[in-house]
């Protein structure tokens, strides 16, 4: 059950009456229900707490089954599937790979780690995500002069919202390209029409990636999937999370390798959280429909687009406010109200490690996003009562600066 009682403490906290309108109400928190015990009690039981053991082959094939994916791969976090899927794809030094500068960090790093160039992509304002038409702009533009083209593109699917990926899939076939997804943020989100109606994120590009830390939709305390249909890439994503190890040779490895394993503890709990999933989708989806009623006609605020083609996920949802004080005074109005609220990523254009690298667009749609954009509370676990307490704290803000 989604919304079990839990412990005596969260029972007070969630649906006690004083403390549930005073408490505070965090961002993302993970519900760790189901069968999470009982595994992990499997896993003591059993002795197979590190990285060998039934769970991790159980999350993998789960995960794959669950996506219509052939394979996955766990990893130890989102970032070390990213960096092996660039490893797999021998990204290195000279090759350009195109990515949203508005995103987390993590997605940029791995092609820090492998010496590579970072193209930076601005924003579309329809998805927030990486702006397509510029990058097929970009395309044409270095295929009429004979120029490098990039040798990935990296998708991501920033807060849930599946990236328009229609044409640029396409695109990228045609110019022998490697679509690479970060779905980190997107786990359950899918295409509702056109050909890539029904699709998983994470299952469009050649390979795609995961996170499970704490605060993502299924989490594992800490890892990552790979997702391909490729075996050759399947095989070799192991081989490489697995410190590149020869399987029969004692003790010898045939490249650089990683210690990018996920333990049968973390796996344990992946699997009990991956039969929540549709579970938590609904709630997740509910809370952003109960967002989008309570917000709806208040001055100086948008919730983030909805394009026509993506059924997404609402990992954490988020709004646009007209100004970026406002949007500061709003974080320090819900704060000071124990409303765990948080402003969007600086884009990574910004970042001094990031600093000179090439550009597409002006990024001017990125910094829009960053400077007046936050995210509310989205815990699948949000009671109503807390979450009328965040609407009714935000619109009491909104209001009275509006009238001013
Ligand atoms: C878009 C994006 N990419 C990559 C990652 C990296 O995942 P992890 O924290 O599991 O390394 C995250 C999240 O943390 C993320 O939000």
């Amino acid at each position: 059950m989604l919304f079990d009682a839990g412990s005596p403490e969260r029972r007070h906290r969630h649906f006690g009456t004083a403390t549930m309108t005073t408490g505070r109400i965090p961002l993302a928190e993970p519900h760790l229900t189901g069968n999470a015990s009982r595994y992990l009690a499997e896993c003591l039981r059993t002795n197979f707490v590190s990285s060998v053991g039934p769970f991790v082959e159980r999350f993998e094939s789960e995960f794959a089954a669950r996506l219509g994916a052939t394979h996955a791969i766990a990893c130890a976090s989102g970032t070390a599937a990213l960096h092996v899927a660039l490893r797999l794809l021998d990204v290195g030094p000279g090759d350009d790979v195109f990515v949203s500068t508005f995103t987390f960090v993590a997605s940029g790093n791995p092609i820090l780690y492998q010496g590579a160039t970072p193209v930076l992509v601005d924003s579309d304002e329809a998805t927030w995500n990486l702006d397509a038409t510029l990058v097929l702009d970009e395309l044409a533009r270095r295929h009429r002069l004979g120029a490098r083209m990039p040798k990935v593109i990296e998708a991501v699917h920033v807060l849930g919202q599946a990236a328009d990926l229609e044409a640029l899939a396409v695109e990228c076939d045609r110019h022998g390209i490697t679509l690479l997804e970060d779905a980190a943020e997107a786990l359950g989100a899918t295409y509702s029409n056109g050909p890539l109606a029904g699709r998983e994120v994470g299952t469009v590009g050649r390979l795609g990636c995961f996170s499970f830390n704490g605060n993502k939709i299924v989490t594992s305390g800490g890892g990552g999937m790979i997702v391909t249909d490729d075996p050759s890439l399947a095989r070799r994503a192991k081989h490489l999370t697995t410190q590149a190890r020869v399987p029969g040779r004692a003790y010898f490895h045939d490249e650089v390798g990683y210690n990018y394993r996920l333990t049968n503890v973390a796996a344990a709990l992946g699997v009990a959280q991956l039969e929540l999933l549709d579970e938590f989708l609904v709630a997740k989806r509910r809370i952003a429909a109960r967002y989008d009623a309570g917000l709806l006609g208040v001055p100086g605020v948008a919730p983030s687009p909805r394009p026509r083609w993506s059924n997404p996920t609402h990992w954490l949802y988020s709004v646009l406010l007209d100004t970026e004080e406002a949007r500061d005074a709003a974080l320090d109005r819900l704060q000071h109200a124990g409303i765990e609220a948080r402003p969007l990523w600086t884009p990574l254009h910004r970042m001094p490690a990031f600093q000179g690298a090439p550009r597409i667009g002006t990024g001017a749609v990125a910094e829009v996003i960053a400077q007046r954009g936050l995210s509310l509370p989205s815990s699948v676990t949000l009671t109503e009562n807390d979450q009328d307490r965040v609407l009714a704290t935000l619109r009491e803000f909104l209001t009275t600066t509006s009238s001013r």
